[in-house]
């Protein structure tokens, strides 16, 4: 089943997008990891899309679209996979229902997940990010057992160039002018869930396991 994660920056899509991943059995598409990593790397994509992101504003639709077509050609997608970040505005997820409709799929489900401005404010200035596994953590949320240091693989933790507190605003912004209306979207196909995210990262998976567990059955939670 093809999921998305909706929600505005900082409410966890990453974070839950990880595990849930785990638990399906399915490709995790983080849009903004890829652009993250082709930046990175230098990728003609990368040169592109850097200032756009360290602006917080969005990518052209063009570019991330190419890369998300081009993500869910490959075959490891045929039985699902969880989309973070991605649509981001109504022209996005009209060519994501396009792009699954040459493959004969759809979005199953779309989990909306609901964070006020003040959590995410206060999340995004104290995310620390793994610079080798991209594990997720926070200076006081989610501290590492070692500062500076990933539990899970022993990387350096960094903090994104985008999770300054001017941008953090602009990049919320942004996400109310253009993704909300994705919500509603996709609540018209009644395929919307919201949860609230300012609840503990374990609550909230709870939460939407339960949901996933009525579209597939085969789920064990
Ligand atoms: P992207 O990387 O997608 O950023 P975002 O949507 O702003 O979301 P974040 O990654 O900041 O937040 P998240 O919801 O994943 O939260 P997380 O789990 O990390 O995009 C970056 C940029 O790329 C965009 O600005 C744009 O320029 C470009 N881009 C990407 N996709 C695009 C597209 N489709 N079109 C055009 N441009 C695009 O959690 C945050 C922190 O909170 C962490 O520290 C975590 O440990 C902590 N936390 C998470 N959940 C909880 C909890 N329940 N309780 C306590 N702490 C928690």
């Amino acid at each position: 089943m093809h999921i998305i994660l909706l929600g505005p920056p900082g409410a966890g899509k990453g974070t839950q997008a990880k595990v849930l991943t785990e638990k399906l059995r399915v490709p995790h598409i983080s849009t903004g990891d890829i652009l993250r990593q082709n930046v990175a790397s230098g990728t003609p994509l990368g040169k592109e899309a850097k200032d756009y992101m360290e602006r917080g504003a969005l990518v052209p639709d063009e570019l991330v679209t190419r890369m998300v077509i081009e993500r869910l050609g490959r075959a490891d997608t045929d039985h699902g996979c969880v989309l973070d970040g991605y649509p981001r505005n109504i022209n996005q997820a009209k060519a994501l229902d396009e792009a699954l409709k040459q493959k004969d799929e759809t979005i199953g489900l779309v989990i909306y997940l609901v964070a006020s401005e003040a959590v995410i404010v206060q999340r995004l200035c104290g995310r620390l990010v793994c610079s080798s596994c991209g594990a997720n953590f926070h200076v006081t949320n989610m501290p590492p057992k070692k500062a500076g240091i990933c539990d899970a693989c022993g990387g350096k933790l960094y903090q994104r160039s985008d999770d300054k507190e001017e941008t953090i605003r602009k990049r919320l912004a942004v996400y109310l002018s253009e993704s909300a209306p994705v919500v509603q979207y996709y609540e018209a196909q009644k395929k919307l869930h919201s949860f609230s995210a300012d609840e503990d990262v374990s609550v909230v998976l709870r939460k939407m396991l339960e949901v996933i567990k009525v579209y597939d059955d085969s789920l064990k939670v």
